[in-house]
């Protein structure tokens, strides 16, 4: 394979820690497994984990206000009778565009409908068929079946409802709310009299305060970074703190250029964007502009249905067509009551705003929806820094390659979290407990204001406009520069705060999403280049991989004897230089 050799894959420097500190002179708690997010992902690995372990959770905020919580369309496994997990698992693949690990889609596609089932055994009431027993089955784009379970339109916070009961019920587990984690403590052998090596815990703002929490091993399940774009379909927590965290913890990230962007978040000026479910098409709505023209059958053999990349990118070339001002999603042909019946959360935010879908076209836009990269790991969580484990949103696993099928992401929680807690406490089992202190110097900053809020505004903005649906090296460029002016800028400011946190984290992670996206030269999956308009296997078969310090790193992934997406093995080529 011929190595890449594109201009942005050049490391981005950050510091190692957001603040000084000294545990010595902080609140200190202790515990076996620190699980550091709430949603389906950290939960299902904090009950796993609690089987032999204590386990503290910390909620960045509350549980309701998690990306999970507000997922609406479903979780993907082939219950019914005439699926089968191999074609979920194929419909996986080939969104992914050649970039999945096969490996692990497969494992996960066929523990789905076991998962699925012990979930609805423990109390989550996805809806039902008519005949009262099997699941109903809704469609979502790149699926070649229905098997999207659903409750209603609101299934993540079923999900969310259904674990976080079992959580409160379960002895050794004990949770923490608005705990907002600064930075991983990381401790290295012979330092503050220590022998361990690896993540120790974590540094923490709560309401009344900074602590630390050290712990035997530490699972990251804190989410993306979807709140890095103007328009954003995420909860307002959605900065990648546990991304960023980790990377300024010396640990690899990979396939940070790839974002998912859903083709429908209500769009009304001055109206936060709330995102309208995919499976509103996969029941029949339709996409029009406002001539009433059904666009998307010119673009897709499977018009709505298509992958969410293709509708992205069709709503916004039609979009720029004169004389078309907006899209609109059409239910108006449904019958009298299914919307309510089927969408009730749809059809809340609709009677909220005035619009009523049986009567009128609800206008939409796409948004950012899921963070593809994020902490590299292996097929148990495992991180490059020993005790640090990661799993869901945060975590790149390799399920969803460069582009994640639609309704595979609770899913990807549900199967890998257990798996992630059990791994986790087996760590902590063999680890030992740290008792040394960790102190970090007060960086070279000075007391100063900045208006973090416009700041964040400014990058988002840019980050929307050029690291968005569509993406072209010289706006790249031009906002490769403005961060790195605006990380010039933070680095020498005082941070005491949350929305100081969110900024710096924001900062360093839209930095490494526009090198990433500098570096691939070619348009796959969700990343779409206008000036390298077609998929590249010669050159960008492989994930770039981002530590701090060092430059990308290209892992390539050797198809010999490999099916038409399979990957066999990966294999790093020699490092690139911009
Ligand atoms: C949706 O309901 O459209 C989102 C489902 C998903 O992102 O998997």
């Amino acid at each position: 394979m011929t190595s890449p050799a594109g201009r942005g894959n050049r490391a981005v420097a950050s510091e190692r820690y957001l603040v000084g500190f000294d545990t010595r002179d902080l609140p200190r708690y202790s515990t076996d497994i620190l699980v550091v997010g709430g949603g389906v992902a950290g939960l299902s690995a904090a009950l796993a984990a609690a089987k032999s372990m204590n386990v503290l959770v910390l909620h960045k905020d509350v549980p309701a206000l998690s990306n999970t919580s507000w997922a609406q369309g479903g979780i993907a496994a082939a219950v019914a009778p005439d699926d089968d997990p191999d074609a979920h698992a194929d419909d996986t693949l080939r969104t992914g565009c050649g970039l999945c690990d096969t490996e692990l889609v497969r494992e996960i596609a066929a523990a789905a409908p076991t998962a699925v089932r012990q979930l609805a055994d423990s109390g989550a009431r996805f809806d039902r068929a008519a005949d009262g027993a099997t699941f109903a089955l809704g469609r979502e784009g790149g699926h070649g079946a229905a098997r999207i379970l659903h409750a209603g339109d609101t299934t993540g916070a079923e999900c969310s409802r259904t674990l976080i009961t079992r959580v409160r019920e379960h002895a050794r587990i004990s949770e923490k709310e608005n705990a907002y984690v600064i930075d991983l403590i990381t401790a290295d052998a012979g330092v503050g009299g220590t022998d361990m090596n690896g993540c120790v815990g974590a540094l923490v703002q709560g309401p009344s305060g900074r602590y630390a929490v050290f712990a035997r091993a530490v699972v990251l399940a804190t989410g993306g970074a979807g709140q890095l774009f103007r328009e954003t379909s995420n909860v307002p927590g959605a900065t990648g703190d546990g991304i960023a965290a980790a990377y300024r913890a010396g640990v690899s990230l990979r396939d940070m250029e790839f974002v998912q962007f859903h083709p429908t978040t209500l769009y009304l000026a001055g109206v936060e964007r709330v995102l309208v479910t995919e499976a509103v098409r996969g029941d029949g709505a339709l996409l029009i502009d406002n001539h009433g023209d059904r666009f998307l059958k010119d673009v897709h053999p499977d018009a709505e249905l298509a992958p969410r990349d293709i509708v992205s990118r069709a709503l916004l070339a039609h979009l720029a067509r004169p004389g078309v001002f907006g899209i609109f999603l059409d239910m108006r042909h449904w019958p009298k009551g299914h919307v309510a019946g089927r969408f009730p959360g749809l059809a809340r935010t609709c009677a909220h705003y005035g619009l009523d879908p049986e009567r009128d076209p609800i206008p939409v836009r796409p948004a950012a929806h899921y963070t593809i990269g994020g902490v590299r790991c292996d097929h148990d969580g495992a991180t490059d820094l020993p005790g640090l484990f990661a799993c869901g949103e945060a975590a790149c696993s390799g399920l969803h390659g460069a582009n994640r099928l639609a309704s595979n992401s609770l899913l990807e929680g549900l199967v890998l979290g257990p798996r992630v807690g059990a791994a986790a406490a087996r760590a902590a089992a063999v680890r030992g407990r740290f008792l040394g202190d960790v102190c970090a110097p007060a960086i070279g900053r000075r007391r100063g204001s900045a208006d973090f809020a416009d700041l964040r505004r400014s990058l988002i903005s840019r980050m929307w406009r050029s690291a968005g649906v569509t993406r072209d090296a010289e706006d790249l460029g031009v906002t490769a520069a403005a961060i790195a002016e605006w990380r010039g800028f933070m680095g020498g400011v005082v941070l005491e705060d949350r929305s100081g946190f969110e900024v710096a984290n924001l900062l360093l992670l839209g930095g490494l999403m526009v090198a990433a996206a500098t570096a691939r030269e070619e348009s796959r999956g969700t990343h779409d280049r206008k000036d390298y308009p077609e998929r590249d296997d010669a050159r960008f078969l492989g994930s770039f991989c981002w530590r701090r310090g060092a430059p990308a790193r290209f892992v390539g992934i050797d198809r010999t004897g490999g099916g038409a997406d399979g990957i066999l093995s990966r294999r790093a080529t020699p490092k690139q230089h911009g």
